[in-house]
């Protein structure tokens, strides 16, 4: 199923408040060699940021960790001009570009050491680089302390977030132009780091998660990151969310709204499965949706919103960097789509061009909606070989349909239309969903 991608690394999981990168049966290799520094040990680090892949470097003096798991080694082993040219033995900030803008610097890692601003991609320095920090990033100013980007779902611009005590410097990068600010309800950041659409301030060996409009901070902070972003023994116990064995797996829900997140719902959880690249994690569904407290019966999306059914109710949420309830929702289904009864799922093929049509899966039949009409009636409703599906999704490889940890796959809904037997089920697999395989 060529939907999900084959490149993924399955070592990450589910977690209740913040995003806890779980260890899945791999040793926690921090130690070994006793010269290299321990991130166990409490470190605070000097920058944070993921490369062009999603892979994350946590740095500290001349040394960087790869990723959630495993040992240090010396910066210079991956980015040898670091240390060559600078020789200060360590970073004041780092970020990863969010520029889709100009993909000439879109996804490039941007080092801040004193005065200088070093460009890499792919692990290699571009050309003209480094250079004074001014040249490229005018009134930010030199010494940084931490620097994160800001896109522009989630700021009001594609911005980069530059620390330096207790100063905020926001970046425009279309505009080139810095407004400095004051957050007091944030720590001094050494380092900081957007991970899942979220913020994250690092001090001492602790973080804070922050909004990166207001400043604002809610919820219960500081704290260790050692039980959050790397896998420490005698760290990270609690809150932990067990991903289900693969053979075990139930989906209740999935779609891709207009925006292009993926997601997947299964009972209390959501995964979103399009930010593979930065590991498959599960969230509690109330923290995108906090109506639905139940979970959700099916899922689809439509133009610039996003349809959960949960019993007789239709949610509907407008999608932005937040999605928000739209006024007046819940409606009863009957209401909202002119149909009564359990909904096993919904989908909503809009590949090649927009579609107003809705297909809602009721046992062992598929009813056929028109968003456009009112009031909302079911223009077709036909029967499948097919009863108890869990959840429906369609792009442009064609419809899945998943029940249980199986799913039947359609190239078009004509297909599905019109075929008598059942294609053969395949197995839901750990790259598709972050299941365990058993
Ligand atoms: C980390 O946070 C805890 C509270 O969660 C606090 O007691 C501790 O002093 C903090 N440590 C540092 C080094 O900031
Ligand atoms: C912080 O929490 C308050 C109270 O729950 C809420 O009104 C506010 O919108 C939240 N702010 C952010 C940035 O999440
Ligand atoms: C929408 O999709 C349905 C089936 O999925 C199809 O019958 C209909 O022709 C499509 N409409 C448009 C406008 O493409």
């Amino acid at each position: 199923m060529e939907l999900f991608t084959k490149t993924l690394c399955l070592c990450l999981v589910l977690i209740l408040t913040d995003a806890v990168p779980l260890d899945q049966g791999a040793p926690a290799a921090q130690d070994g060699d006793a010269s290299l520094p321990n991130r166990c040990d409490g470190i605070e680090f000097d920058a944070i940021t993921p490369d062009e892949k999603g892979i994350v470097f946590f740095f500290k003096g001349a040394h960087l960790w790869k990723g959630f798991q495993g040992p240090a080694q010396l910066s210079n082993e991956l980015f040898q001009e670091l240390d060559d040219i600078h020789n200060i033995g360590h970073v004041d900030a780092a970020f990863r570009m969010h520029n889709e803008e100009n993909p000439d610097d879109h996804d490039h890692i941007y080092f801040f050491l004193d005065d200088k601003v070093f460009s890499y991609y792919n692990h290699k320095l571009e050309a003209g680089y480094p250079k004074d920090i001014q040249e490229d990033f005018p009134g930010v100013p030199s010494h940084l302390d931490a620097a994160v980007e800001c896109p522009k779902r989630e700021c009001p611009a594609d911005s980069v977030i530059f620390f330096k005590g207790h100063d905020i410097h926001v970046y425009d990068i279309t505009t080139k132009t810095v407004k400095t600010k004051s957050w007091p309800q944030l720590p001094a950041c050494t380092s900081a780091f957007r991970w899942l659409e979220h913020y994250y301030c690092f001090h001492g060996h602790n973080f804070t998660r922050f909004n990166p409009v207001s400043g604002e901070v809610n919820g219960t902070y500081p704290k260790d990151a050692r039980d959050y972003f790397m896998s420490c023994p005698g760290f990270g116990h609690g809150g932990h969310y067990q991903p289900p064995k693969c053979s075990e797996m139930k989906l209740d829900a999935m779609t891709t709204d207009d925006t292009g997140r993926n997601y997947m719902f299964a009972g209390p959880i959501y995964m979103r499965l399009d930010e593979r690249r930065n590991g498959l994690h599960a969230f509690p569904i109330t923290r995108m949706w906090k109506e639905l407290t139940n979970g959700v019966d099916a899922v689809f999306s439509y133009s610039d919103r996003i349809y959960m059914i949960k019993d007789d109710q239709v949610y509907i949420y407008k999608t932005a960097a937040h999605y928000t309830l739209v006024e007046g929702y819940p409606k009863t289904l009957k209401e909202e789509l002119g149909i009564e009864g359990h909904v096993d799922a919904a989908f909503l093929c809009n590949t090649y061009n927009i579609n107003h049509t809705v297909h809602v899966i009721q046992g062992r039949k598929v009813l056929s909606v028109d968003l456009t009409a009112t009031p909302r009636t079911t223009t077709q409703e036909i029967p499948i070989p097919l009863s108890e599906i869990d959840a429906a999704h369609c792009n442009e490889h064609g419809i899945d349909l998943f029940k249980g940890s199986e799913y039947y796959h359609y190239q078009t809904f004509k297909l599905l239309s019109t075929f008598k037997i059942a294609p053969l089920p395949q197995k839901i697999t750990s790259s598709m969903m972050g299941c365990r395989d058993d």
